[in-house]
């Protein structure tokens, strides 16, 4: 069946989300979300959103504070441009109805994170991304212009190329999950907001959709991706058997968190000058460094000299999840380990969301800004989110549909129903545990070699079984997976330096000059 809206947007975290209210006052909405509205990274965001809020703040600090952590290749225009926006977009969530925490005196309480010289994160408790989402998807139900398809995930865009024209995007085909159905969605503009790709790693802080579907799809028609060799490792992700994927948020460092070895020392002097709160990249390389030499399983974040009161009203999620693994973060240490958190680059695109494709756009974590450069700055994600939603949604007004007359509906051909699922489960776990091994927080020629000659072979096989069988989540997302694999690979090849969270043995020196890794599909069959 065929749907024409003005805008589909694939994805419903904080981008998406936000794209789809300011859109819809010009134009019909859909949003399509592969799971629940709220599996999204979004949901998961403990820290906050950064702005420039504080008396003490301004603009050139927080420019300033993103530059540094970037490592030389934010564009400034960019950073500069999201910063001076910034305060007026975490107001206007204030007004939607976010109950961002206040101070007594009714002023926001802000919290401070690893790069930040200034206390400039608006939060609420610790779970900041739940109550944007929350407040979000509300607003959106109340929207009779936007309609939210759950369960649909997207199988790949439509493209005017493959109807003799330019790279042009019109949509999507689109798989509902529960009837099978592959639905054909005909849109002006197509927006992807379709978050991070975590998952490519096996130790992640990411939610189970994080798997670059936006990424990959967008390569598949041409558009250009890049920097995707900057996969930022967070260092604190809790370490215990039942724990999977939880975070423990930079702000506990921000409040006075110290980060020791098993032996109670403290190491972080050793490695920059801000010690705990030294950048992400630093921290999550020193602690993996410790980590190797010690062969110890993790290190520990250290609240028990902090008031206990303060410690479980200001975290009370962290305080709680813990509890129920018998640790009690006022007193004792808190075991943690580094794991991937945030892809740096994504698919290229200009100050208003537009890609190098027409009429696809990007927002939030799927996008390459500029804004992160070679490492992102703890809790600018959000605010990018907000900030280049409100511009897309501006920009997209413009679009002029260009579509073929006829559109043909998605053809299975020959494929049957998979009678080999295992052969996903087995290729899902190899690329994971090889990506993390082999591209990691330390790489080298030779481990990224190894990752190339494997993840080759494994697309084959994933290719084979794609065209093969029906269809399904499963499979859709391995493939993307794969592909986004294989891309980080191929970027971290090229970048021969060691520059924000691209750090190999081969190169530890950073190039005179900075450049952005970029790749775009010029020739041959999509992959
Ligand atoms: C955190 O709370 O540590 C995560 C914040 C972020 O990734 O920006």
């Amino acid at each position: 069946m065929t749907y024409e809206v003005d805008y589909l947007v694939i994805g419903s975290g904080v981008a998406g989300l936000s794209f789809a209210l300011r859109a819809a006052e010009h134009g019909r909405v859909l949003i399509a979300t592969k799971k629940c509205p709220d599996d999204t990274a979004t949901n998961w965001a403990q820290g906050g959103i950064a702005a420039v809020l504080g008396d003490d703040d301004s603009f050139e600090d927080h420019v300033a504070d993103t530059l540094k952590v970037g490592d030389g290749l934010c564009r400034r225009e960019i950073v500069e441009m999201t910063v001076r926006e910034g305060p007026a977009h975490v107001r206007a969530l204030a007004e939607m109805g976010v109950a961002f925490a206040r101070s007594e005196d009714g002023k926001l309480d802000l919290g401070r994170e690893g790069g930040h010289t200034r206390r400039r994160v608006a939060h609420y408790k610790d779970v900041t991304g739940r109550e944007i989402q929350r407040a979000l998807l509300a607003a959106v139900a109340a929207h009779d212009r936007i309609e939210l398809w759950d369960q649909h995930i997207a199988v790949d865009l439509l493209s005017m190329a493959k109807y003799g024209g330019e790279a042009a995007c019109f949509g999507a085909y689109v798989l509902d999950t529960a009837s099978g159905e592959v639905k054909t969605v005909v849109a002006r503009a197509t927006v992807l907001a379709t978050g991070g790709a975590g998952k490519v790693y096996i130790y992640t802080s990411n939610p189970d959709v994080a798997t670059g579907d936006g990424i990959a799809m967008a390569y598949r028609i041409g558009a250009q991706v890049a920097n995707l060799e900057f996969m930022q490792f967070h260092p604190t992700v809790l370490y215990h058997p039942h724990a999977k994927s939880f975070l423990i948020s930079e702000a506990l460092r921000g409040e006075g968190g110290v980060l020791r070895l098993g032996n109670g020392a403290t190491f972080m002097e050793n490695y920059h000058p801000q010690r705990s709160l030294a950048p992400r990249d630093v921290v999550a390389r020193a602690i993996d460094n410790e980590l190797k030499k010690s062969g110890a399983d993790s290190v520990y974040l250290d609240m028990t000299h902090l008031d206990g009161d303060f410690v479980r009203a200001r975290f009370p999620t962290i305080a709680a999840r813990c509890a129920a693994l018998g640790i009690d973060v006022t007193q004792s240490p808190i075991p943690v380990v580094p794991a991937a958190h945030y892809m740096c680059g994504g698919v290229v695109t200009d100050a208003a969301g537009h890609t190098t494709v027409r009429n696809l756009y990007a927002i939030g974590e799927t996008a390459c800004t500029g804004l992160h450069g070679a490492c992102r700055l703890a809790s600018n994600s959000l605010l990018e989110g907000v900030v280049f939603a409100a511009r897309a949604a501006d920009a997209v007004a413009a679009a002029e549909l260009l579509r073929p007359a006829q559109v043909a509906a998605w053809s299975s051909g020959d494929a049957t129903d998979s009678n080999d699922a295992i052969v996903v489960a087995l290729n899902w776990d190899e690329i994971r545990r090889f990506m993390w091994s082999y591209l990691g927080i330390v790489r080298s020629d030779k481990r990224v070699e190894r990752a190339r000659r494997r993840i080759e072979l494994l697309r084959q096989e994933i290719n084979e079984y794609y065209w093969d069988f029906k269809v399904n989540a499963d499979i859709i997302e391995l493939r993307n997976l794969a592909l986004v694999a294989h891309l980080i690979i191929d970027s971290a090849r090229r970048r021969k330096e060691s520059r924000g969270l691209h750090y190999t043995l081969d190169y530890p020196d950073k190039r005179a000059e900075p450049s952005d890794t970029t790749l775009h599909l010029t020739h041959g069959p999509p992959p």
